[in-house]
């Protein structure tokens, strides 16, 4: 198995595309420098599991962001289901409360494989920040730590507080990445591959900068060297 300090390892490209075939065009092209690749509500309300199965026929592995808020029985099935299709990763809003992230955490770890990583959503990263904004993500992680969950969706910028408060093994799981500083969009808590990567983010990730890109092969390895020298720097 190679090892987590891989950038490969760390990026996970969002594929809002709408449609199997978008979708395909750019797993060709970012395999293999890219494994991860995130099947979000669009092209999963497009295609469904064929969306996970096309990731898999090219050797990646799957983050099925659908951010599941239901009662505890409806998304614990939506969690086996998930890791039914062979998906890696999945997440919940930890909003959902206590009982349904429970029940998800069971679920994740019933599947007859590995573990799905079960990440709890905490605050949208295109909610404009406030005062409060690290201390709920930080009480949100609190609560997912506590019944079971295996990481977070967190800003770089609450990214070392959450490991303070759950451990550094708890996953912290970084969307908002933007290679250049002054890029302008619905993102808010915004920040660099390499920034993110050196306050304490496990995962990356990155969607419209690749996958809009002319040339998204190219537009990634910037953002790969980045992440490359950020971990030699890092020491966890
Ligand atoms: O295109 P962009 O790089 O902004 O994509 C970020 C991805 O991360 C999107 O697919 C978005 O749904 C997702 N995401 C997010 N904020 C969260 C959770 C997921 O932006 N808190």
């Amino acid at each position: 198995m190679r090892s987590m300090r891989e950038p490969a390892e760390r990026l996970i490209i969002a594929l809002d595309v709408p449609s199997l075939g978008e979708a395909e065009r750019l797993v060709r092209v970012l395999r293999p420098s890219v494994r991860w690749f995130k099947v979000g509500s669009e092209l999963f309300t497009a295609a469904g599991p064929a969306a996970v199965a096309l990731v898999h026929a090219y050797g990646g592995s799957v983050f099925l962001d659908m951010k599941f808020h239901d009662i505890p029985n409806t998304v614990a099935g939506a969690i086996s289901s998930a890791a039914r299709i062979g998906v890696a990763m999945a997440n919940v809003h930890v909003a959902g409360g206590e009982a349904m992230l429970r029940a998800a955490a069971q679920a994740a770890g019933q599947g007859t494989k590995r573990r799905v990583l079960l990440i709890g959503v905490t605050l949208l990263t295109s909610e404009q920040a406030d005062s409060r904004s690290s201390e709920r993500v930080v009480q949100a992680a609190r609560l997912a730590h506590d019944c079971g969950l295996d990481g977070v969706v967190a800003s770089a910028l609450e990214a070392r507080a959450v490991k303070q408060a759950c451990g550094e093994p708890f996953v912290v799981v970084t969307p908002g990445i933007r290679p250049d500083a002054l890029a302008e969009d619905d993102q808010r808590r915004t920040a660099g591959p390499a920034e993110a990567i050196r306050l304490g983010a496990d995962y990356l990730v990155v969607g419209r900068p690749v996958t809009r890109a002319v040339d998204p092969a190219r537009a990634v390895q910037p953002i790969i060297a980045d992440v490359e020298s950020a971990l030699t720097d890092r020491v966890v």
